[in-house]
């Protein structure tokens, strides 16, 4: 590995520039900041504009129909824009990454002959031999589920010249999932679920830290199903993970994303009673709120497990506030079982959510199924939704106008002496906040509320 970082460092007269355009989940961005890293141990710059960079990586998402669609339109410009810089004489480096890589392999490259490089989730951190390889002018595919653990060799995470200061940071502990929900291509593009043992999270949350990070945002596809062992080999589940974060000096917050409902078990229910770094935000989807769709969807709990769940939760932690995502349109969903999630939404009241049409995804177990709901019925019901959950959203932020509560300052404000910062709930709060800094947590009063984000002023204590 010692000899590939030389080889691959010394030609470059200028530090090359690596393009990283980011789609999908959370995750994804997670492991984009990792491939960057990478990339950085190599001597790549990251860089916003495409004009300027020698390696372009797309990190793309197979969830919906759409989110693939775009990569390929993506990859057509792209194709066009390598024809200009080979005809100058440049080097111009083509990567596919993330899932759709996985799910597609070397098809891309059948599709799109100008790629160099496809390489899945589960072996970025094999980037830099693949592009030593693409220097020999061969192309690679590399989507196998790698045997070493790829977190092992990564570099740290660690500040890099030209990316902003970062003062929330994502950090994955799980990866994959075993619950094959009967829409979902998860299970076979992120692969069975892992997670990451408890010294390895401790020692990156550590250097986070020490980066200046002040929030973490614990990732997993089912995150909740993280489990591990402490120093004495006793079991460990993702309530336990927090209580043991919650102790890393300079963690001044904490959440977790996402979660299913069938992994919420007690201890981390506790987890939310006890640690005040735990931010009362939670995004829990339930899919839909007819049991017979649940079961269709694998979902493996009811609407009413759903509801005894929250209401649980809120017992725990009085001003959680919630967030979901919504599927409409599953194969055979009736007006009546549409209505149940209607219902089941106005029952919870989501402070935030994410609503979508199905999509087919070919593999999983939904795309077998024959009575497929028609697209108009879909739109329409979508759209009722959608309107019914904004309300929610919108009600949320007016119920917090006139009360206090601590944000974290991330960026400046677009206007002069602004700054925006995050609210408990995950909402963005401009202030006027002329003397303090990012990475401040500030005490305000919420003044008003605004399309997508709330207003506030410094408040006393
Ligand atoms: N069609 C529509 N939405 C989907 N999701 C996952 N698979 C599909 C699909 N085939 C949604 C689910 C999931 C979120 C990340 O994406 O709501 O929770
Ligand atoms: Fe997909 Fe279901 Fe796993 Fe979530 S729990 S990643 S929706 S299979």
């Amino acid at each position: 590995m010692t000899q590939d970082i030389q080889t691959l460092a010394e030609p470059a007269a200028e530090p090359r520039k690596v393009f990283i355009k980011t789609y999908g989940c959370q995750m994804n961005v997670y492991d984009s900041s990792r491939m960057a890293d990478a990339l950085a141990a190599e001597g790549y710059e990251p860089t916003e504009n495409v004009d300027e960079a020698s390696l372009v990586l797309l990190n793309t998402c197979h969830i919906r129909e759409k989110a693939a669609d775009k990569v390929y339109s993506a990859l057509g410009r792209l194709r066009e824009m390598k024809k200009t810089r080979t005809a100058e004489g440049k080097e111009f480096t083509i990567g596919v990454a993330g899932c759709v890589a996985q799910a597609e392999g070397e098809e891309i490259i059948r599709r799109e002959p100008g790629v160099d490089i496809v390489i899945g989730p589960q072996t970025y951190h094999r980037l830099p031999a693949a592009l030593k390889q693409v220097r020999t002018g061969r192309r690679v595919v590399d989507t196998e589920y790698a045997v070493e653990d790829k977190f092992e060799h990564l570099p740290d995470p660690k500040k890099v010249a030209g990316r902003p200061r970062m003062v929330t940071a994502f950090l994955t502990v799980q990866e994959g999932c075993d619950k094959f929900c009967t829409f979902c291509v998860v299970p076979y593009t992120r692969g069975s679920e892992v997670s990451r043992p408890l010294a390895q999270i401790l020692r990156e949350a550590e250097k986070l830290v020490a980066n200046g990070v002040k929030e973490i945002t614990l990732l997993g596809q089912n995150v909740n199903a993280w489990h591990g062992e402490d120093e004495k080999g006793r079991p460990m589940g993702l309530g336990d993970l927090l209580y043991r974060l919650a102790e890393v000096p300079g963690i001044a917050r904490l959440r977790y994303t996402t979660s299913h409902p069938r992994d919420m078990d007690d201890r981390l229910i506790e987890a939310h009673r006890d640690l005040r770094l735990l931010m009362p935000y939670l995004h829990l989807p339930v899919q839909a709120g007819s049991d017979r769709i649940l079961k269709a969807m694998n979902r493996r709990h009811k609407a009413a497990d759903y509801t005894a769940l929250i209401d649980r939760i809120r017992t725990a932690r009085p001003d959680i506030a919630l967030s979901g995502d919504f599927i409409v349109g599953f194969p055979g969903e009736t007006d009546a079982d549409f209505e149940a999630t209607m219902r089941l939404v106005e029952t919870i009241g989501y402070a935030q959510a994410f609503s979508f049409k199905y999509s087919t995804r070919p593999g999983t177990p939904g795309a077998e199924l024959t009575d497929q709901v028609p697209e108009e019925v879909k739109t329409e019901r979508l759209a009722r939704l959608q309107e019914l959950l904004l309300k929610q959203q919108h009600d949320f932020a007016r119920s917090l106008v006139g009360k206090t509560m601590d944000i974290l300052l991330e960026k400046p404000g677009r206007m002069d002496g602004q700054m925006i910062g995050r609210s408990p709930w995950l909402q963005s709060v401009n202030v006027d906040a002329k003397t303090l800094q990012i990475g401040d947590i500030i005490h305000v009063r919420i003044t008003d509320t605004g399309p997508n984000s709330l207003f506030a002023e410094v408040a006393q204590g």
